[in-house]
């Protein structure tokens, strides 16, 4: 089996024996060995330490070895909530965004959302693919190194499918641990507008079935908002999910507050994701029920649709554990740049760097069911690692937010390349 070794890294960060998801405060405690070594042995994590223990921990070092005098070395992002599998791209939106329409009223005149849907629906599977493979590169690169991704451009039986099989293509290509979650609840296609049941019974009857036979989705999830799905529509599109064995993820309180954390909750869901609008029994809610499950910002989300961000200072005092995703998709975060999702937390939602840190990694990495594979460094995860440029700190990386501070990308032990 092939190792090597990683020595004279200034930080290494997010050091863990033990990894569970982190609430409220534990959130800010970043675990870290300053001029520290990494051993890493196939595609695993198999060793690390003080550089000073190092001979007496190994008497035997590998012969690749790659000196990080002044570099930082963290896991790889963990994006937990992505619409990376797309065609085609809505800037035509963005200009009529900035004229002075909202999202909804683009959605209302049947842009939007939909507007992918035609565009996936007319796009061949070999496309979808390829369209997609070049922006998974694109995010490994920027040191992403498991992601989730949705289907919800389909919105038919044969599209939504041709979606997951797409997912299913990039799992089997791809280095990165990838989990598909199916969201053909993502909005009511034109021909279902005035027959909302019909589209259900859709999804439950024809979509799922055939979802769970081919084993082409690890989660569910819906967007429950106003205009798109109800509370109660939820609940049966996720009831009839879990019964599959999907466990639920929700877009919920993106733009109103409407009962879709109060739904998640009580069927324990994976994760509750947007939470742009909490109201103040949502926020007693999430602080009393129990629930263990993750909240998922998407600060690049609501940045780019000019609405508030998430109130993650709140969250965090009511003790819920918080991740931060890119949300990439075309219509309302055309950007799976995790660094710069970790930027904006700490500038729009004022988590400090050792938060955003852990949002982005070990807590990214529960919110998709990898915890125990992903998310930080400790023996036995993969040896999925960013390895900094020299930089002065770890809060230079959100600091100086424009520049890239990666120099190098491993994934499950392997250097991606340049
Ligand atoms: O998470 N809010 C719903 N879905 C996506 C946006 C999808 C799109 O506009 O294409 C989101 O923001
Ligand atoms: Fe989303």
């Amino acid at each position: 089996m092939a190792s090597r070794i990683l020595t004279h890294i200034k930080q290494l960060l997010n050091t863990r024996e033990d990894s569970s998801p982190l609430f409220g405060d534990a959130l800010s405690r970043l675990p870290r060995i300053d001029d520290a070594y990494l051993l890493v042995e196939g595609d695993e994590i198999a060793g690390y330490g003080k550089m000073s223990s190092l001979k007496k921990d190994h008497a035997q070092l590998p012969s690749e070895q790659e000196d990080c005098s002044g570099k930082l070395v963290l896991p790889c992002w963990c994006d937990s909530h992505t619409h990376l599998v797309f065609a085609g791209y809505r800037e035509n939106e963005f200009v009529d965004r900035i004229r002075g329409l909202s999202y909804s009223e683009i959605h209302a005149r049947g842009g939007g959302i939909l507007n992918t849907v035609r565009k996936v629906n007319e796009t061949s599977e070999d496309e979808l693919f390829l369209e997609s493979w070049k922006r998974l590169e694109e995010v490994a690169a920027l040191g992403t190194g498991a992601i989730e991704i949705k289907s919800g451009y389909g919105l038919t039986v044969d599209t939504e499918l041709k979606m997951l099989r797409v997912i299913k293509k990039l799992k089997e290509r791809s280095p990165l641990s990838i989990r598909s979650t199916f969201l053909g609840a993502h909005t009511y296609p034109t021909a279902y507008r005035e027959n909302h049941e019909g589209y259900i019974q859709l999804i439950i009857r024809e979509m799922l079935p055939e979802i769970a036979k081919e084993k082409l989705a690890d989660f569910i999830d819906v967007f429950c908002e106003k205009g798109f799905f109800s509370p109660e529509e939820t609940e049966t599109i996720l009831r009839a999910g879990l019964a599959y064995g999907l466990k639920p993820k929700l877009h919920c309180n993106q733009l109103n507050s409407i009962g879709g954390i109060e739904t998640g909750i009580k069927l324990d869901a994976l994760s509750l994701d947007h939470l742009e609008v909490i109201s103040e029994d949502d926020n007693q809610r999430l602080r009393n029920s129990g629930w263990k499950g993750i909240c998922t910002l998407l600060p690049s989300s609501a940045f780019f649709l000019g609405i508030p961000l998430p109130q993650a200072r709140k969250l965090i005092r009511a003790g819920c554990s918080v991740a931060i995703a890119s949300d990439y998709n075309p219509g309302s975060s055309p950007s799976g740049n995790m660094n710069l999702v970790v930027s904006m937390s700490c500038l729009q939602m004022n988590l400090s760097p050792e938060e955003a840190v852990n949002a982005a990694t070990i807590n990214g990495a529960f919110a998709m069911g990898l915890g125990k594979s992903c998310g930080s460094i400790s023996i036995g995860k993969q040896a999925n690692l960013i390895v900094t440029r020299a930089i002065p700190s770890l809060a230079f990386m959100p600091y100086a937010f424009g520049s890239n501070h990666i120099d190098k990308v491993m994934i499950r032990g392997q250097f991606l390349s340049q």
